[in-house]
């Protein structure tokens, strides 16, 4: 397998005159330099399920992904570099290739691109679905959206081979739940968890529990798990894909002052609940880490729409 190298991901200490005084510990998970394109979360989503693949003897990974997904792009890049075939299946019937360069990326890497009308791609996790895709695609592997599955799930867990044991709190953005389940599930007890969810009037609890069952965990496992976990509600700043020019320019000013480069949809909503909670929770004398969860593509359209460079 062509395996990622997560020593990429280092571990960066950021600082302000404020966090020096309450005696904080600030520390940045680099996972948006493990990969130019499988950046972030996505080689960690990916790995396991690359490997089931293989030992399967699967010749195709089959998946799914709006039009800018992240995803998309990165199972393409994945498949390819270890000589499978790619379908990524779009919703959107509209849309060509050539769309955006989301999609212009994924059919350069060999992806198959499938455009599907949106009340088909409601159905992609339908069973029955997935069987008649196994008609059309034998031998395929199929991964649900995001990387949300079992294996997904545990390539994030393993972060925690790389993070201090005595970290007090961790600040993650959340999509599908997949990369916080996994932290969670990692987790030592005294850690605790703030995921952020980037969408807005979503069930994140319900999400991750429906994931975390995969893993055979039973209710009273699930509390002790949800009790060291805060879902932050409140920094969706709209919703998914939604920004503010406060969002843009904060990214602006944090990549000034950290020189770390955050994305409008994911982590520089995390960013900004982890600072904002800081204050408000009033923490002091304690080890955080911020997982940099990657991104950076979704900022490269939202520069292009807007005409604006984020990191300058
Ligand atoms: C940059 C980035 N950060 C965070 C997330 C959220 O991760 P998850 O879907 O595992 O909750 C995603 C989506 O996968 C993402 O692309």
């Amino acid at each position: 397998m062509n395996f990622p190298d997560f020593n990429r991901s280092i571990l960066k200490e950021i600082s302000t005159p404020e966090w020096e005084k309450r005696n904080l510990t600030v520390l940045v998970k680099r996972d948006d330099l493990i990969h130019d394109e499988i950046s972030g979360n996505k080689w960690r989503k990916l790995v396991y399920n690359i490997e089931q693949a293989q030992l399967k003897r699967n010749d195709t990974i089959l998946t799914f992904g709006g039009a800018f997904s992240n995803h998309l792009v990165a199972t393409a890049c994945a498949a390819k570099l270890n000589g499978l075939k790619a379908i990524g299946i779009v919703r959107g019937e509209e849309l060509t290739a050539e769309s955006n360069a989301t999609l212009q990326r994924c059919k350069d890497y060999g992806m198959e691109l499938v455009f599907v009308s949106r009340e088909l791609y409601h159905l992609r996790n339908d069973r029955q679905w997935w069987e008649e895709l196994h008609l059309d695609y034998p031998n395929s592997l199929i991964i649900p959206e995001g990387g949300a599955n079992f294996y997904g799930v545990l390539g994030c867990q393993e972060i925690w081979k790389e993070l201090p044991k005595d970290t007090d709190r961790i600040f993650v953005a959340q999509g599908t739940t997949t990369t916080s389940c996994g932290i969670l599930l990692g987790a030592p007890k005294s850690c605790f968890i703030h995921a952020v969810p980037v969408l807005k009037g979503f069930d994140a609890e319900a999400e991750m529990k429906q994931l975390l069952y995969s893993y055979f965990l039973d209710e009273e496992l699930l509390t002790e798990f949800f009790s060291k976990l805060k879902i932050e509600q409140d920094y969706h700043f709209g919703g998914y894909g939604k920004y503010t020019p406060e969002l843009l320019n904060y990214i602006t000013e944090k990549y000034r002052q950290f020189g770390l480069k955050l994305d409008p949809v994911y982590t520089g909503k995390a960013f900004s609940a982890m600072e904002d909670l800081i204050q408000k929770l009033d923490l002091r004398n304690e080890k955080i880490i911020f997982i940099h969860t990657g991104g950076i593509q979704g900022s490269k359209g939202i520069e292009e729409k807007e005409g604006i460079e984020l990191y300058e």
